[in-house]
């Protein structure tokens, strides 16, 4: 077995091919005139894990690239991070069920495939091949556990998020909660744990997904309001578009970590043993 990767996600496959005690397939990436991608793969074995989050529309081309580079392999594919999965159903005449879409590009050329913390699992059966989701909630409070933080509070920022901000929590044995949004006028709304109390404590905000980082932003002023001693906020994959990583920490955020299915400089826990157990079984 050999792992291979595209040009974005090579840092965590190259962790899960040592996690699997095994070697990388080197690739020689390039762009034609045009524009269009081209790869180059060099040696491969009889059984292929292909890595590569689908960040962007090059991403995902060259995701489908190396798939058909692969063809005669038995191949498994890893979607560390599933782009275009939140819109996960039609909420308006005309709109694509774009997780579908996606999901359904890889019916060739792949075996099974494995998604981390996909944002809605139910997108599952749009795979054409058996498809699992993994989650990180164990590795982010393991990664927690390591930052000293006296009692600290585990905060989903709704509901949706709270079975992952559960997960979390219970690695370290800590209190969870969630936001909930309570609109006090036209123009204004609070945000504020549903049944624990936020002051004198730290506060980690977990969410599978920071992209503008707008909700955590919003969400660590009314924390600070309400007596948190310091916000903290997680998330398995670091979207973080635009100046999303500055505008959180202009928002008084202590400190802001993502794990590597998006590699990021802020890329502190790793999807790869968590990723590599998930083959193995
Ligand atoms: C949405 O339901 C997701 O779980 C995240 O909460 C959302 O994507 C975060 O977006 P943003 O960082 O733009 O507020």
């Amino acid at each position: 077995m050999k792992v291979i990767s595209t040009e974005k996600s090579q840092i965590l496959a190259a962790r899960i091919a040592t996690a699997l005690n095994t070697t990388m397939v080197d690739v020689k990436f390039s762009r034609f005139p045009d524009g269009e991608l081209y790869l180059e793969a060099g040696e491969l074995d009889d059984e292929t894990v292909i890595v590569g989050s689908v960040t962007e529309s090059d991403a995902l081309v060259q995701l489908l690239l190396l798939i058909d580079a692969c063809e005669g392999s038995q191949n498994h594919l890893v979607l560390p991070y599933m782009g275009y999965a939140r819109q996960d159903k039609r909420f308006r005449d005309g709109e694509p069920i774009s997780a579908r879409a996606i999901a359904r590009l890889f019916k060739n050329g792949v075996e099974d495939c494995i998604t981390v913390n996909i944002h809605e699992p139910s997108v599952l059966k749009y795979f054409p091949v058996p498809a699992t989701n993994i989650s990180l909630a164990g590795d982010m409070g393991a990664c927690i556990g390591t930052m000293g933080l006296s009692n600290p509070l585990i905060l989903a920022p709704d509901d949706g998020a709270l079975a992952f901000a559960q997960g979390v929590a219970a690695a370290g044995g800590w209190d969870c909660d969630h936001l909930e949004k309570t609109r006090l006028s036209g123009i204004e709304v609070k945000m504020a744990p549903k049944k624990l109390c936020a002051a004198s404590r730290p506060v980690v905000i977990v969410d599978d997904i920071i992209s503008t980082g707008g909700t955590i932003a919003t969400a660590a002023k009314m924390l600070y309001q309400q007596g948190a001693t310091d916000v903290y906020a997680g998330c398995v994959h670091g979207v973080l578009i635009g100046g999303a990583y500055v505008h959180l920490k202009a928002s008084g955020i202590r400190d802001v970590f993502c794990s590597d299915t998006i590699e990021r400089g802020c890329s502190r826990l790793s999807a790869a043993v968590s990723i590599a157990a998930a083959l193995r079984s």
